[in-house]
């Protein structure tokens, strides 16, 4: 199965070509609707966005027209903040709509705009929308006190044109950190340390255009593992730090790879005929991420044992719980922890999704339920996932998409059944 590129690490890659008036042509992007919603975005900015067949986007911001991120976009995508350090850096404004709260959780981004604030930007928070604007940024020091992907990002972006050094502290270490600072560099960004807790950004007056390629991530292998009946098992990246960065419990190191790396861009998984319970906590990179969670929690209604799983980076990140549960799942909410108890056999059901990584796990557990599950609601799905039914089907699942004549797009299901038992690995 071929693995697409990551929604989030093509999207800020998006978002980098506003700090420049050159093309930026980017490969391996995947060709699902929270890239184009990012791409209308910048054409009603005034860029030129072109979507190639194969997972190409060139942008060429070289007019911006406008430097507004509008209430009705930003509120179905919650990523378009990524707008707002770019068009600061190289416009000097920016008007973009608070993003306000989502399925997940209130997801303010106060981190960010105190960021900004401390490198000059005046800062002005009226009727719902961010107002920003500077003569040019100036370098500083910026704290992280709580780990934000999406601010470091954006400060990272918007630190390439300041005046000076910028340091980043705390700063999130996710993958597409360091591949958006890879696309930055390209640029003529001068940044070091991005992927660890302290990125150094040297201010330029000006970034040049590139080509760059988004690459698969553990979440793209993640899910897919899963979709094997995989334990939750992170595959080691060559360049994961040997010990945990300061400040960052180490998640409990797995009791065996069941997935092996057969050369720099494949990977071989195969699964134990019984899954082991194992209890994660989401928390920053390099530990369990949380956007993991709910595919883990499928995975684990069918290992042998309980297991308790703790959320401690979005306050409601359970709204599969129910779902599963209404599938015969044996979970337990007690706080920010679930308790799941396994091995418990799922019976399908009509099933709504919720979220982007909710629907992931809701599919999962059709394909472990006895009888036919209805997921209900996947344009979530398709928000983050490239024809993950295609590529399910491709490994042996029974999975259709159900379009009925007139079915409103927000109404499009997926039609799931148990998965034939796996055969013996050899
Ligand atoms: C990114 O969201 C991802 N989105 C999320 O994926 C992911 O779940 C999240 O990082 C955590 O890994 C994209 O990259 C587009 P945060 P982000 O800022 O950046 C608090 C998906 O399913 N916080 O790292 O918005 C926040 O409330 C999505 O693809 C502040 O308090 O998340 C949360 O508790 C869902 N103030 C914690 O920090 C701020 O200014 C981490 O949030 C910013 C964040």
């Amino acid at each position: 199965v071929r693995i697409s590129g990551a929604k989030n690490a093509s999207l800020p890659d998006v978002c980098a070509a506003l700090l420049t008036d050159k093309s930026v042509v980017l490969t391996n992007v995947p060709e699902v609707r929270d890239i184009r919603t990012m791409g209308r975005l910048l054409a009603d900015m005034g860029a030129q966005v072109e979507f190639r067949v194969g997972g190409t986007v060139e942008i060429k911001a070289a007019n911006l027209t406008s430097v507004e991120a509008p209430y009705d976009l930003v509120k179905t995508m919650r990523a378009s903040v990524l707008v707002l350090g770019p068009l600061v850096a190289r416009a000097g404004k920016a008007r973009v709509s608070l993003p306000g709260g989502c399925a997940i959780g209130d997801r303010p981004i106060n981190l960010h705009l105190q960021a900004l604030e401390k490198m000059g930007a005046r800062i002005r928070v009226e009727a719902g929308y961010v107002e920003a604007a500077v003569e040019r940024l100036r370098g500083t020091e910026i704290y992280f006190d709580t780990v934000t992907v999406t601010g470091t990002e954006n400060v990272m972006m918007a630190a390439t044109l300041a005046e000076g050094e910028t340091v980043i502290r705390n700063a999130a270490q996710e993958p597409e950190i360091p591949d958006l600072a890879d696309l930055l560099v390209k640029m003529g960004a001068r940044i070091q340390g991005a992927g660890g807790p302290t990125i150094r950004v040297e201010g330029v007056d000006a970034l040049q255009g590139a080509e760059h390629s988004g690459d698969p991530r553990p979440h793209r292998d993640g899910d897919l593992h899963r979709g094997l009946r995989h334990r939750g098992w992170r595959h080691r990246d060559p360049e994961l730090p040997a010990r945990a960065p300061e400040g960052r419990p180490r998640q409990a190191a797995r009791d065996r790879h069941t997935a092996s790396r057969r050369g720099p861009n494949n990977l071989r998984v195969r699964a134990p005929r019984t899954l082991k319970a194992s209890d994660v906590t989401t928390i920053p990179y390099p530990g369990f991420p949380t956007d993991m969670q709910a595919q883990y929690m499928t995975v684990m209604t069918q290992a042998a044992g309980t297991t308790a799983i703790t959320e401690s980076i979005f306050e409601n990140r359970y709204m599969h719980v129910a779902e599963l549960q209404r599938m015969g799942a044996n979970i337990r909410i007690d706080g920010r922890t679930a308790i799941v108890v396994g091995h418990t056999p799922l019976w399908g059901a009509q099933v709504m999704a919720t979220d982007l990584r909710a629907s992931a796990s809701l599919v999962l557990a059709g394909l472990a339920a006895k009888g036919e599950t209805i997921v209900d609601r996947i344009y979530h799905l398709d928000r983050g996932y490239y024809r993950i039914d295609e590529k399910l089907r491709g490994l042996g699942a029974d999975i259709e998409r159900i379009t009925e004549k007139g079915l409103a797009d927000r109404r499009s299901k997926v039609r799931v059944s148990e998965a034939a038992p796996a055969a013996e690995p050899e």
